[in-house]
C-alpha cells in the first residue's frame, strides 16, 4: 500500500462505553499518536461512547443490522460510510459484532481489535471470567488484526496483567482495562507507521 499523505485516517467502531476510544483520543490530544479519527461508528444508538466522540468533535454515525434485510447489506452500508469518511484503518474498540466478509474484503489487513486476554487463550465473550475460572495467574490484553475467525487474527501487541489471589471479576477487569488503554494506541501507532 502506498504511503498516503498526511496522518493515517482511522475510523473507530464501538458498541458501548468507549473507554478504549477515549484513551486513544487522549493520546492524540497529547501528541503521542499522530492519527486522524475521521469517524466513530456505533451499531447501537444508545452507546455512551457516541456522546464522548461528539464531545471530542469527531463525526459520528449509528445504525444497526436490524435496519437492514441482511447482515451483508448492513456491512455494505457501513463500508460506504467508512469510504465516504476516507477511513484507511478500522479500529474496533468494544464493537460487539463479528466482522464478516463484506467489511473484511474491503479493509483486508487494516482492521484491528482489542481483546481482554492474552490470545490465543480465552477467545470470545467474558475473557476475564474465563481466565479466573481457568485459574491462570497471568492474563492481559491483546491487540490483533481481525480475520474471518473470532479473536484469531495475527497478534500485534500484548500486555500481561497478573491475576492476584484476592482479585474479583470486577477488579481484574478494571486492571486489564487499564492495560488496554496503555496498549491500543501504541499498537495503532506501530501498524499505521510501519
Ligand atoms: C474492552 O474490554 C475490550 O477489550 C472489549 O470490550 C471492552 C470495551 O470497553 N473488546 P470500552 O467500550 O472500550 O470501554
Amino acid at each position: 500500500m502506498m504511503k498516503p499523505e498526511g496522518k493515517p485516517k482511522i475510523a473507530i467502531l464501538i458498541s458501548g462505553r468507549g473507554s478504549n476510544m477515549s484513551a486513544i483520543f487522549d493520546r492524540i490530544k497529547d501528541g503521542s499518536l499522530p492519527v486522524e479519527i475521521v469517524l466513530v461508528f456505533s451499531d447501537k444508538a444508545v452507546a455512551e461512547g457516541l456522546q464522548k466522540a461528539r464531545e471530542y468533535g469527531v463525526r459520528t454515525e449509528t445504525f444497526s443490522p436490524s435496519e437492514f434485510s441482511s447482515f451483508s447489506e448492513y456491512e455494505a452500508r457501513l463500508v460506504e460510510v467508512l469510504k465516504h469518511a476516507q477511513a484507511q484503518w478500522i479500529v474496533c474498540a468494544g464493537y460487539m459484532r463479528i466482522i464478516k466478509k463484506t467489511l473484511l474484503e474491503n479493509y483486508q489487513g487494516r482492521i484491528l481489535n482489542i481483546h481482554p486476554s492474552l490470545l490465543p487463550s480465552f477467545r470470545g465473550l467474558n475473557a476475564q471470567k474465563q481466565a479466573i475460572e481457568a485459574g491462570v495467574k497471568i492474563s492481559g490484553c491483546t491487540v490483533h488484526y481481525v480475520d474471518e475467525g473470532v479473536d484469531s487474527g495475527q497478534i500485534i501487541a500484548q500486555k500481561a496483567v497478573e491475576i492476584l489471589d484476592n482479585d474479583t471479576l470486577a477488579s481484574l477487569t478494571q486492571r486489564i482495562l487499564q492495560a488496554e488503554h496503555d496498549t491500543y494506541w501504541r499498537a495503532i501507532k506501530k501498524v499505521t507507521y510501519s
